[in-house]
């Protein structure tokens, strides 16, 4: 469908030629200022330049042109204002037509702007074998909603997780192995045959074992030696080692799946760093050949300044001058591995901000060799920080990282408690609807600011039932499921020739008005790589919502046919709501 503001646009577009303007100065805002009109032109103030009158004749010959044409019953208003404005206000039943057609179309008539485009996201970024944390949170809250956004607008999204599964870590736990279980078949270098199916540990041991591993490198150089030659030896293909990897990535795989899922965040690929390996020495011969890759101190490294820089950005490294590949050349081998497999028509990546310049570098570098298509978007999300009440990361409160695990617990507990507070169904229902609750109040947190700002993690606040929160939405949602309940109760279920009738008052005018944002705000939102747009639009939504309700006898109406016409627009309201947190990646409960 198209949007509402271009359906003004094309209404007033004949009044503009027919007075002797081009049509292109017929460009349609939201208000400024609502308690004046709904909708506003601005379009005379420009043309004025043009044309050399002012701005209020050209209004005017526009305003009255409409007033006497046949578009002229989609306006209650089209006025001509100082100095040169013409404000507009919609005629009430065509607002009711729009949203009845609204509500005939799938997806409520949302144009799939996306068709025929392959894009990768990639997102989420955990590091195996070491545990999620918050800080991997954001980017997995954030690339979900980024995906399912998307792929609502048609798009071909394929969400790789991207799993830093090749880094010294990985030795780190080979040598922490041997020094726990010297006698395991991987350290006997007189093994002969298979290695066992079993992994040599659990969940519960892998997590100990990292950071045992990770503290000990500090403090004992030897070991941090055999680490760093166990990292070497894997990579370089050594059988034993590969086969310890194997059991790391199987036993993390399952927990992460685990872990991401309770978070509602899935991913298309599992792939990580280690996928990239096999492109790596094609990869440096070919940045050689193509003259770009030079020796610089015993390193490889790509020039990636151009002019224009704001500052000075220092040379892409390929290659360190011990022969290790680094973070970077991975992220261009996995380049080369999806554009092999998928060729995308764009590129979203989601980190925190301290990245930026590792994505500069790689970005470029894949542009300056011809990897990625000149005029392919690459796009790097960049997030700010989780702070704390006092302003810094957030921790524990014994003051070490937070795991996502511990972090969800406390939110769920915390809503749990809410919940009983004023005790209304059973314990069991509780804890399921508080699971529920407490996701919402977790993504919608982070969500609704601006991704690249820092952000506090208040509990709090994110948990209240009140205010711009998730779970302010989901009682939204909640108080309609129940009044459509009790409707259909007593009336049964709508009949399929119930329409919306035009606004029977000004807080249903609002509520209908904001309904048709819809169109604008969900490709906006995408485009911008923006979900805090959606979470301002179900704000207002909820709130236009509330207020209808709050001055609206809807189940007491006793026009039937007004009454309908209620139920008709509040379920519309509904699922306008329920699409948009779906976006977001989190649900409603049925009772809260
Ligand atoms: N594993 C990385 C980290 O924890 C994030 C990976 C992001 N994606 C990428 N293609 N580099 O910092």
């Amino acid at each position: 469908m198209k949007k509402i503001l271009d359906c003004i646009a094309d209404a007033i577009k004949p009044a503009f030629t027919a007075s002797g303007y081009d049509d292109s100065f017929a460009k349609i805002t939201l208000s400024n200022r609502p308690d004046l009109c709904e909708y506003q032109c601005n379009g005379a103030m420009a043309a004025a330049k043009t044309y050399k009158k002012k701005p209020i004749d050209i209004a005017k010959d526009v305003a009255d042109y409409v007033s006497h044409s046949q578009n002229k019953d989609m306006f209650s208003e089209i006025t001509a204002v100082m100095p040169g404005f013409i404000n507009i206000r919609l005629n009430p039943e065509y607002v009711a037509k729009y949203l009845n057609s609204m509500e005939q179309e799938p997806k409520y008539g949302l144009e799939e702007s996306g068709k025929g485009e392959t894009v990768i996201v990639d997102y989420g970024g955990a590091n195996v074998a070491k545990p999620l944390h918050v800080g991997h949170l954001r980017s997995a809250i954030i690339g979900e909603s980024i995906k399912r956004m998307g792929r609502f607008l048609g798009y071909d999204m394929i969400g790789d997780v991207h799993l830093g599964d090749w880094g010294l870590q990985m030795g780190l736990i080979i040598e922490e192995l041997r020094d726990r279980k010297p006698d395991l078949p991987y350290f006997d270098e007189d093994h002969r045959g298979a290695y066992p199916a079993e992994p040599p540990f659990t969940i519960g041991e892998l997590e100990d074992i990292y950071p045992a591993a990770s503290a000990k490198s500090k403090e004992d150089e030897g070991f941090k030696a055999r680490a760093q030659e166990a990292t070497f030896r894997l990579q370089n293909g050594y059988g034993p080692f590969r086969a310890i990897w194997r059991h790391i990535m199987d036993v993390s795989l399952a927990d992460l799946r685990k872990n991401y899922g309770n978070l509602g965040v899935t991913f298309d690929l599992w792939k990580g760093e280690s996928d990239a390996q096999e492109y790596i020495p094609g990869l440096i011969e070919d940045l050689q050949e193509k003259g770009l890759a030079y020796e610089s101190q015993g390193a490889l490294v790509v020039d990636i300044a151009q002019e224009g820089d704001s500052k000075e950005l220092p040379p892409c490294i390929i290659r360190k001058s011990d022969g290790a590949a680094l973070y970077a050349t991975s992220d261009l081998g996995t380049i080369l591995d999806r554009e092999k497999a998928y060729e995308p028509s764009r590129y979203i990546y989601i980190t925190d901000k301290r990245q930026e310049l590792h994505f500069i570098q790689v970005f470029r570098v894949a542009k300056k060799a011809g990897y990625v298509k000149e005029d392919t978007p690459m796009v790097h999300l960049m997030f700010g920080t989780m702070n704390g009440k006092d302003g810094k990361p957030f921790k524990t409160r014994e003051g070490g990282v937070m795991r996502l695990e511990e972090l969800m617990a406390q939110i769920n507990g915390a809503v749990y408690e809410r919940i009983m507070e004023n005790r209304t169904v059973s314990d069991e229902e509780a804890r399921k609807t508080a699971g529920i609750i407490g996701l919402a109040a977790l993504k919608y947190g982070d969500l609704s600011n601006q991704a690249s700002k820092d952000y506090i993690f208040d509990m709090d606040r994110f948990i209240s039932f009140e205010g711009n929160t998730g779970p302010y939405i989901l009682y939204t949602i909640v108080r309609i499921k129940s009044i459509l309940a009790k409707y259909s109760e007593t009336a049964g279920e709508l009949g399929p020739d119930v329409k919306i009738l035009g606004a029977a008052s000004e807080t249903e005018k609002n509520l209908m008005l904001q309904i048709t944002k819809y169109h604008e705000v969900i490709p906006a939102g995408f485009k911008e790589t923006a979900p805090h747009k959606i979470c301002q639009f179900i704000y207002e939504l909820s709130d236009v919502f509330n207020k209808f309700y709050n001055s609206t006898m809807i189940l007491k109406e006793e026009n039937k046919e007004r009454q309908a016409s209620y139920i008709k627009l509040i379920r519309l309201t509904k699922g306008v709501l329920e699409t948009c947190i779906d976006l977001l990646g989190f649900e409603a409960p049925d009772r809260m």
